[in-house]
């Protein structure tokens, strides 16, 4: 089953699901021989696949967005839940009809399942000639080589330095408008329930300045809009040799956003228990910095957050709120939020549905609990509220938030916003749409705006799944 999405706004949720496995528009380029690229899950990976094309390119691969056509078949993939794996795959067997006209095509998986099966993965899916880890993707060459040569290759190395610090992304499948910056790799919280920790290892953070010139970069080539991300941004830390200075993450948000009034600034994902007065007091500081913060949640009830090593409890989550509320009350918060983890009783599960009562997300996304193994859940907790129980509360927690959400909307009518264009809206050519600094998507007439510009809307139509509104003086 697909991930459960919900909130505001209907074509976010498009964009979305198509994320779960998005064919990336890959480069033309006359060479003879041909890439194509799949991604699934997280911004992360979308990103990495950019970074994944660039190091091909330099070694002669074109790109290709028709599987028929390449000779060597990505596919970069997520492990977050079971039902993401079961979708590779399915994909792997639709891809593996590659091999019927052109014998030599290379079939790879990239990321974090390659991360979590390893070896076993070539044992569980014969048609797979290359597991490649999230921190080997610089090897991609050498191993495309051995493969080529008839060996399945397989390179799945951890690492605690590697960044992709010095590779100049290619930019994949996007407007030319908005485009994702890694800025660290990894993470250390390890939550209970969470694989990611596993597949994409420790934590570590990429140099300051190669982030800010990939930003300026960006800039001259026409973004108007980057996204900072990580696993957990609030604890980006990094030390500029030269000059000895120490600069967190609210220092790199200042430095990203001093690249160009004109350049708006986003990040994702921020850890309640870490996010600083010091990161909301500089996103009130620069204007461009965008008034939204992406704050999972999880559960609403203390002790199941014990559980799951969140390192919060209500109260603090549900002061945090406050804090953000109180200092920026124009921001706008969206969350996850996982149903039925292990043990969770009919009153925790309240406890979930009150917090978001209290907070009213913007957009939220809603899981039911998967087990991961080789987690600490997985080997410590029974997976032991029943698949029905979980349905029924998820079919809940996404009710409310369709509620909140309309509510939400209607509010926002008369309102106007700074939208930045981004492209020609998909039911007609004629309006176009773009999002506002809370990251709401409102689509418009077109007026004389185009991509890139930045244009005063006033809301004048709301859904609990979209905003609609005309262009104002
Ligand atoms: N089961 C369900 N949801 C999960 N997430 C992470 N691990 C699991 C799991 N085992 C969700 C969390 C996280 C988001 C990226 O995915 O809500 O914030
Ligand atoms: Fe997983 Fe927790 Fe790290 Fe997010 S912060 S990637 S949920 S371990």
């Amino acid at each position: 089953m697909a991930a459960q999405y919900s909130g505001v706004i209907d074509l976010e949720k498009k964009i979305d699901e198509a994320r779960q496995g998005e064919v990336l528009d890959a480069f033309d380029k006359n060479t003879d021989k041909k890439f194509y690229i799949e991604s699934y899950g997280c911004s992360m990976n979308f990103s990495d696949s950019e970074v994944i094309a660039s190091i091909l390119n330099k070694e002669g691969f074109g790109g290709t967005k028709n599987f028929l056509d390449a000779d060597l078949l990505l596919i970069n993939t997520c492990s977050i839940r079971d039902n993401a794996e079961q979708r590779v795959r399915a994909r792997l067997q639709q891809l593996k009809k590659v091999k019927e006209t052109n014998s030599n095509a290379l079939i790879g998986v990239m990321g974090c399942m390659a991360e979590r099966l390893k070896k076993k993965l070539l044992e569980e899916e014969k048609i797979v000639d290359l597991v490649v880890g999230p921190d080997a993707y610089r090897e991609l060459p050498q191993l495309v080589k051995t493969a080529e040569d008839g060996q399945k290759s397989v390179n799945v190395l951890l690492s605690r330095e590697e960044t992709y610090a010095d590779i100049s992304p290619i930019r994949l499948g996007g407007n030319g408008i908005t485009a994702f910056i890694s800025i660290m790799r990894g993470c250390d919280n390890m939550c209970s329930f969470c694989v990611v920790p596993f597949t994409r290892g420790r934590e570590r953070s990429r140099d300051a300045l190669s982030i800010v010139k990939e930003a300026e970069d960006l800039f001259n080539d026409g973004y108007r809009e980057v996204t900072l991300l990580g696993q957990n941004v609030d604890s980006y830390h990094w030390e500029d040799k030269e000059s000895d200075e120490s600069i967190n993450f609210a220092d790199l948000l200042a430095l990203v956003a001093q690249v160009n009034p004109k350049l708006r600034v986003r990040f994702s994902t921020s850890h309640p228990k870490d996010i600083t007065e010091q990161v909301l007091d500089t996103m009130i500081q620069y204007d461009n910095i965008c008034k939204s913060i992406h704050l999972p949640v999880q559960s609403g009830n203390s002790r199941i957050l014990e559980k799951m090593n969140r390192g919060y409890t209500r109260e603090w989550y549900m002061e945090k709120v406050d804090l953000i509320r109180k200092k920026i009350p124009e921001c706008s918060l969206t969350a996850d939020v996982i149903t039925g983890f292990c043990s969770e009783t009919e009153e925790e599960h309240q406890d979930t549905l009150s917090i978001m009562e209290y907070v009213k997300y913007d957009f939220a996304y809603m899981f039911k609990y998967s087990e991961r193994p080789g987690t600490h859940a997985a080997k410590n907790f029974e997976d032991d509220v029943p698949e029905d129980v979980k349905s029924r509360r998820l079919d809940e927690i996404i009710a409310l938030q369709h509620k909140q959400a309309k509510a939400i909307n209607e509010h926002e009518l008369g309102k106007v916003y700074e939208v930045l264009v981004e492209k020609a809206s998909k039911r007609s050519e004629d309006e176009l749409t773009g999002r506002s600094s809370q990251n709401k998507l409102i689509i418009f007439p077109k007026g004389n705006a185009k991509p890139g510009d930045y244009v005063n809307v006033k809301i004048t139509d709301s859904t609990h799944a979209t905003l609609k509104g005309e262009i104002t003086g």
